[in-house]
C-alpha cells in the first residue's frame, strides 16, 4: 500500500493511474477507521481497479466550540486497517497541503446545507464541499464512496457534483451498525458504559418508525412524535432534532410520498450522536 502526502504527489499517481486505464475509487475519511469505514472502502474495491482513501481531519468542518482537537486519532491503526482491507493508496495530507497559505476559496451548496445538522452546525457543510472538492481534486477519482449513516452530507456531494459538473458518480453505502444496532462512529468511543448502553435507542425509535410506516402510517407528525416518545424512555441529554425530509431536497414532508429520510441528532451528555433512516423505498 502506498502513502501520498501531498495533493501534487497525488495528482501525479491519480494521472499515471488513468493514463494506465484503472478506474480509480476513493473512499475520503478522517480516520480512526471502523467497519463503516472499511465497508465503503470493501465496495470501492468491487467497483473499482484501484483504491484510494484519505485521511484527513478537516479543520474547516468543526465549529469553534466543537471537537477538532480531540477528534480521535490512530494512524498506525489506520493503515493497518487499510492494509488488510487491500487499499492501495492512502493520501493522508498535512492542514498546509490541504489549505496553502491565503486560501480563500470556499464551496457552498446553499440550502441543502442549511438544515438538519446545518442549523446547529453553521460552516460544517461549507467546509465538507470545500474538502471533498479538493480532495477530488487531488485523487481524480472515477467513482467516490460515501455512507448514508451520513445522510445530509450524502445529499450535498450529490448535489455539490451535479451543481459544479464534477465528473465522478458518487455510491451511497448503507449503514453499518454493532450488533445492538447502534451506527458505527468514530465518535462512539466518547460514550460513558452507561451511554452506550442507552445508545441502541436511536435505532430502535427508526425501527419503530418502520413498522408504522410498513402498517400504513403516512404521517410525519404522528411518526416524529412516536420517535420522540421512544428517545423519551432513554436517560439521555437532550433531543436536538427530529426531522422527516426530502431525502433529495431535504426539504421537511408533512406526509409520506415519496422517499422520506427520518433523521435525529441526540446528545448523551456532551456526544452527539445521529442516525437515519429512509421510508418508501423501492424493495424495502
Ligand atoms: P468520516 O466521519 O471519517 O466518515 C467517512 C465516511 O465514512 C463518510 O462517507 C461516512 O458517511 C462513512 N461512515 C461513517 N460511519 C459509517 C457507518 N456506520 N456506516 C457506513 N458508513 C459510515 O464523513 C467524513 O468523515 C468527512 O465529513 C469527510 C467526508 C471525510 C470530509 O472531511
Amino acid at each position: 500500500m502506498e502513502i501520498t502526502r501531498t495533493p501534487a504527489e497525488m495528482q501525479e499517481t491519480a494521472g499515471r493511474l488513468r493514463r494506465d486505464g484503472f478506474r480509480i475509487g476513493f473512499v475520503p475519511t478522517m480516520g480512526y477507521l471502523h467497519e463503516g469505514h472499511l465497508s465503503l472502502v470493501r465496495a470501492s474495491k468491487e467497483r473499482t481497479d484501484k483504491t484510494v482513501a484519505s485521511i484527513f481531519v478537516n479543520p474547516a468542518q468543526f465549529g469553534p466550540n466543537e471537537d477538532l482537537d480531540r477528534y480521535p486519532r490512530d494512524f498506525e491503526r489506520d493503515l493497518d486497517m487499510l492494509a488488510s482491507a487491500k487499499c492501495n493508496i492512502v493520501f493522508a495530507p498535512t492542514n498546509d497541503g490541504m489549505y496553502p497559505e491565503g486560501n480563500r476559496t470556499f464551496v457552498e451548496v446553499t440550502g441543502l446545507q442549511d438544515g438538519l445538522c446545518g442549523r446547529t452546525r453553521p460552516g460544517h457543510f461549507r467546509g465538507v464541499a470545500t474538502v471533498v472538492t479538493k480532495l477530488f481534486n487531488a485523487v481524480q477519482p472515477h467513482v467516490a464512496f460515501f455512507g448514508q449513516k451520513d445522510a445530509q452530507q450524502a445529499a450535498v456531494i450529490r448535489r455539490l457534483v451535479r451543481d459544479l459538473l464534477i465528473p465522478v458518480d458518487i455510491v451511497v453505502c448503507p449503514i453499518v451498525r454493532e450488533s445492538d444496532g447502534l451506527a458505527m462512529s468514530s465518535r462512539n468511543i466518547y460514550l460513558s458504559p452507561s451511554e452506550r448502553a442507552q445508545a441502541p435507542v436511536l435505532n430502535r425509535s427508526l425501527l419503530e418508525a418502520r413498522a408504522m410506516f410498513d402498517g400504513g402510517e403516512k404521517s410525519a407528525g404522528a411518526l416524529a412524535h412516536r420517535i420522540r416518545d421512544i428517545l423519551a424512555t432513554a436517560d439521555l441529554g437532550s433531543v436536538e432534532y427530529i426531522e422527516i425530509v426530502d431525502r433529495d431536497s431535504l426539504e421537511p414532508v408533512t406526509e409520506l410520498a415519496r422517499p422520506a429520510l427520518v433523521a435525529l441528532a441526540v446528545y448523551f451528555g456532551k456526544t452527539r450522536l445521529i442516525d437515519n433512516i429512509v421510508l418508501g423505498e423501492k424493495g424495502k
